[in-house]
């Protein structure tokens, strides 16, 4: 069997077309298919601002900075997530702190969160591990008392729904970002965006992508012949026309990659009733879009068992995620593993097994075959 990853970008002739079209056009960064993909990312999820940028990290980076957060300030987010959710906030000089997860769904335990709300705190940022978005309800409810902003970090959960409303729709949040790293939902190579509804932080992060330079007539009403002028110190987060071409094309094919992705997950789940493995939860009134399928085993000795059995078969499994304050560089400055002992127990005993929407029938037997062989070897 050929080689088989935990996760796979989906390419084929249309994407290729796309980005051919767009190379052949009049200026191949910041030409016409940005805009247009933020306006397809706009109608997909109902947010009525979007920001392509050149990451999921510059997103999260220029939307903190937008909201304001500044040195010694602080933001409450989940430890198991990608390094990339607290770094943004580092870059600016604030201070992440770490609210530890749920076992049982693997996402940040809201009951957590309100212990560590001091006068520092801004932001809290829940991720959508692996595409099942969290108590946003609850996480609203604790921000709106607060005075606190919500920052979805939706990078693993586009095309995933909270009590009816889809994940971007920004109805319990401030602002949500998107990831585009081939492994996601839908890639464009690197890429990222940030979804907005008000007026005035869409037009900081819109200047922060390029410099915080902006047209004058984006700010004001133009007196004199428009100019560009610097109106605060941004960066070159630019997204290229080249990878939001390629991002139009893989938005048509989103809701069929995340069939595919929901059907290899029940699929999964029929399979593995009977071993002794954890599943995340399903929730009655959530829709996970699957970006991820992670398996919890009884032990690390059994995980470890079981990724090298894998491995030996050509399957190849990865850990999501070794908790952010067990990172030695996170340790370094003062973070420790028992801050948040649940997310650590959770490291030491997951896999994310293989998930993308070009896993064939046949590629799926033969993973689910070997998984079972390897917890009963
Ligand atoms: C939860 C989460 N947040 C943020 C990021 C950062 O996104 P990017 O790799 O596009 O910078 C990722 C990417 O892996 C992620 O999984």
């Amino acid at each position: 069997m050929d080689k088989i990853g935990y996760g796979r970008q989906y390419i084929d002739v249309d994407d290729i077309k796309s980005v051919i079209d767009a190379l052949k056009s009049d200026s191949i960064t910041q030409g016409e298919y940005v805009p247009a993909f933020e306006k397809a990312l706009s109608l997909y999820t109902g947010a009525k601002y979007v920001v392509c940028v050149s990451s999921g990290t510059a997103a999260l980076h220029i939307l903190y900075a937008a909201l304001g957060l500044e040195k010694n300030q602080e933001i409450i987010t989940t430890p198991n997530t990608f390094a990339a959710t607290s770094n943004a906030c580092l870059y600016l000089g604030g201070r992440p702190k770490f609210a530890d997860i749920n076992i049982d769904d693997f996402l940040i335990d809201e009951n957590n969160i309100e212990k560590l709300i001091n006068e520092n705190i801004k932001i809290i940022t829940p991720v959508h591990y692996a595409g099942l978005t969290c108590n946003m309800q609850e996480i609203k409810k604790i921000a709106d008392k607060y005075n606190l902003f919500v920052v979805e970090d939706a990078c693993h959960s586009i095309g995933s729904f909270y009590k009816g409303s889809k994940t971007g729709s920004l109805e319990y949040s401030h602002g949500a970002v998107f990831s585009f790293h081939p492994v996601k939902h839908i890639t464009t190579a690197e890429g990222g965006a940030i979804l907005l509804q008000d007026e005035a932080i869409y037009k900081k992060c819109f200047a922060l992508r390029s410099h915080g330079i902006v047209r004058e007539d984006f700010i004001n009403t133009p007196t004199s012949p428009v100019y560009h002028e610097m109106q605060m110190l941004g960066f070159n987060y630019r997204m290229t026309d080249l990878q939001a071409a390629l991002g139009i094309s893989q938005l048509k094919k989103l809701d069929g990659f995340i069939k595919r992705r929901q059907e290899v997950a029940e699929i999964y789940r029929e399979a593995f009733k009977d071993i002794n493995i954890i599943m995340q939860k399903k929730y009655d009134d959530r829709i996970n879009s699957q970006h991820l399928f992670p398996v919890l085993f009884e032990s690390k000795a059994i995980r470890d068992k079981v990724y090298y059995y894998l491995k030996e078969k050509n399957i190849f499994t990865q850990i999501h995620y070794m908790p952010v304050t067990a990172h030695p560089y996170y340790e370094k400055l003062g973070y420790s593993y028992k801050d948040t002992p649940k997310a650590y127990e959770f490291y030491e005993r997951e896999l994310s097994i293989p998930m993308y929407p070009a896993l064939s029938d046949e590629q799926l037997d033969y993973v689910i075959d070997n998984i079972k062989k390897a917890v009963m070897s």
